[in-house]
């Protein structure tokens, strides 16, 4: 046996012969940036999600580091972030030099705990950092109230959720900004890409200056009115993006039809635990089998066998993805 290619992959693109064409026909077309594919996956994307406004980027982690930047998160700023999440939503908080706290996570989703993110905040609290783990929606209507209450900014890290909805509505559309990836283990994918959704005009035009070396959205290619980056999305990958958005709709239901069979086979099992509901009754969210799901070992003694990231006090485990 050839153990690298008998190897089940965790996830792999779904590429059909239209999307190979709209490539095909961006890179023939010699525009390969800053173009109209990117223009028309935005407003796609904002559509699909319910955002007002969407800034396509070049990852999931560089659309994270947008807002953070653009809402000034910096020294001495608290973000409260989930102690299960992948590596980059806390490394965004790390690049500006604000200070990650960790918050306990729920044993049947892995998001973060409510009542655990209220005991954790400080005087030096900014923001709440909240993450869907595995598209399955974090408890909002609690986020938000508690960030109402104490004043906070609140970041949505939808990046493996996209789809997903809360009390009947897409992720996309809860906090200050919402974040999307579309590596190719995602949903849907652009091959690297991401993108920033939100509602509030100035801050989607302050990530369309960072991500474009600062410059202004008027201005000329010369000008740079702030410190910025290149974290722009290619015509290429948009064009593949609008091509994989026309048909979210059928790869999230094959990603479903998977899922059940995996419910099936693996269902009886004492060692493996089904994910949880895709409808709790107590918090009313739905729809997590639109996105990902994770079996997970159930035995007292698992442990992961690969690059670890914290440990959460609430299930004794060590999230790694
Ligand atoms: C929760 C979460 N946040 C952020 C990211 C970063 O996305 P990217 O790999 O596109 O930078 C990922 C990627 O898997 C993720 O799972």
């Amino acid at each position: 046996m050839d153990r690298v290619r008998d190897r089940m992959p965790m996830s792999a693109p779904d590429i059909s012969e239209e999307d190979v064409r709209a490539v095909a026909e961006v890179v023939r077309s010699g525009r390969l940036a800053l173009g109209p594919q990117t223009e028309e996956f935005e407003r796609l994307i904002a559509e699909y999600v319910g955002a007002k406004h969407a800034v396509a980027v070049s990852s999931g982690t560089t659309a994270l580091h947008l807002v953070v930047r653009a809402l000034g998160i910096g020294p001495g700023n608290e973000v409260l972030v989930p102690s299960f999440t992948f590596a980059a939503s806390v490394n965004v908080i790390l690049y500006e030099r604000g200070t990650p706290v960790f918050v306990d996570i729920e044993p049947d989703t892995y998001n973060l705990d409510p009542e655990d993110l209220a005991r954790k905040i400080t005087p030096r609290t900014k923001a709440i950092l909240a993450v869907d783990v595995f598209g399955h929606p974090a408890e909002w209507d609690a986020i938000l109230r508690i960030a109402g209450k104490h004043g906070l900014r609140v970041i949505d890290d939808a990046c493996e959720a996209l789809g997903a909805e809360y009390k009947g509505k897409k992720l996309g559309g809860f906090g200050d900004a919402a974040t999307f990836a579309f590596y190719p283990n995602k949903q849907m994918t652009t091959g690297e890409g991401g993108v920033v959704v939100t509602d509030d005009a100035e801050l989607a035009s302050l990530c369309r200056s960072l991500r474009n070396q600062g410059r202004g959205e008027m201005g000329s290619w010369l000008e740079h009115e702030r410190l910025g980056y290149n974290y722009r999305m290619t015509e290429m990958s948009a064009a593949l993006g609008v091509s994989q958005l026309a048909r979210i709709e059928a790869l999230l239901a094959k990603r479903d039809r998977v899922a059940r069979m995996y419910s099936e086979r693996l269902s009886g099992l004492e060692f493996v635990r089904p994910p949880a509901p895709s409808f709790s009754p107590r918090s009313g969210r739905g729809s997590p089998d639109r996105c990902w799901r994770r079996w997970r070992p159930g035995s007292p003694w698992w442990s992961p066998t690969c690059g670890a990231t914290t440990t959460s006090s609430n299930t004794g485990r060590t999230g790694f993805w």
